[in-house]
């Protein structure tokens, strides 16, 4: 049995527009997923808890699976069933072990479909878990692209390597197109405020993707968060003087999470008084990356 956790993140700058090309930010948060696998006979038997949903679990034999029951949209449930598959699949592939079975379990602290990169952190801890559950212990970097292969896959091609990366990197990440780096970053006092939301991750890219086919703003919108990118990247060296504040909301969006820079209480209590906000908490930013568990 062996167990792995990755974190989540947020963005600084750049969702949405980083699947086509721009650059992005994202940061790791010190909320973390955490995935045990163990060998079983055959097949795939996954139990979650913990996702902001009741616990779950699903068998899959021979490609057949089960649809939990759980109180939340079936698009939501199929795709996080389907990044714990494709993970287990890389995992199979990544060792030249096709048939290998597993149980796994998932165990996270990040609300799912929120804009904090649940699923990343999900698909690179179970890669990490399956893979070193066989003996092979993969590069942080060779975990990162089979987890961007797996978003990809489960969300229909529509997907970057910005969370994926990020997630199995830790701390500050750069992605523009295929090339990811680990950026340096000042201390960032991340304040979360959550809606108790959750959106479909694949069908929100694939709605910016017909808006920025139907209309030429949607286009330039896509252009100007790169431009947004590039100066927020000069800002961020500025900000470790200046002490500099600002909050957007993270991720896909439809639903989810804010994110705002304050060291202050200030922007916590706002939050805590705000009707909608469900949850606040303050997040470090997560120099590591994937990582095994004892
Ligand atoms: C979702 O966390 C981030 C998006 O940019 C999608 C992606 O980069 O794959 C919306």
């Amino acid at each position: 049995m062996v167990t792995a956790s990755a974190p989540g993140k947020v963005y600084l700058f750049g969702e949405h527009a980083v699947v086509y090309g721009e650059p992005a930010v994202p940061c790791a948060i010190e909320r973390r997923a955490q995935v045990t696998a163990s060998r079983r006979d055959s097949g795939l038997r996954v139990h979650a808890g913990d996702l902001t949903i009741d616990g779950f679990t699903v068998e899959y034999e021979g490609g057949a699976s089960e649809r939990p029951d759980v109180d939340i949209e079936d698009s939501l449930v199929e795709a996080g069933i389907g990044y714990v598959n494709e993970a287990i699949e890389q995992a199979r592939d990544a060792t030249d072990a096709p048939d290998a079975g597993f149980d796994v379990t998932v165990d996270s602290e990040i609300p799912l479909g929120a804009g904090l990169g649940s699923s990343a952190a999900v698909t690179v801890a179970a890669i990490d878990a399956a893979t070193r559950e066989l003996g092979v212990e993969l590069s942080p970097e060779e975990i990162a692209d089979r987890a961007y292969r797996v978003e990809h896959s489960v969300q229909d091609g529509q997907a970057s390597r910005a969370d994926t990366f990020c997630s199995a990197m830790g701390g500050a990440v750069r992605v523009e197109g295929d090339d990811c780096r680990t950026i340096e970053a000042p201390d960032l006092p991340f304040v979360i405020g959550y809606d108790g939301g959750a959106g479909d991750t694949g069908a929100l890219v694939a709605g910016v993707r017909n808006l920025r086919e139907e209309y030429e703003f949607a286009a330039d919108t896509v252009e100007a968060i790169g431009d947004v990118v590039r100066r927020g990247e000069a800002a961020l060296w500025a900000a470790r003087d200046a002490g500099a504040t600002g909050a957007k909301l993270t991720g896909a969006g439809g639903g989810g999470c804010i994110v705002a820079l304050d060291d202050t209480p200030e922007t916590t209590s706002a939050l805590n008084y705000t009707p909608g906000c469900e949850d606040t908490f303050r997040a470090e930013l997560d120099t590591e990356g994937v990582r095994p568990e004892e």
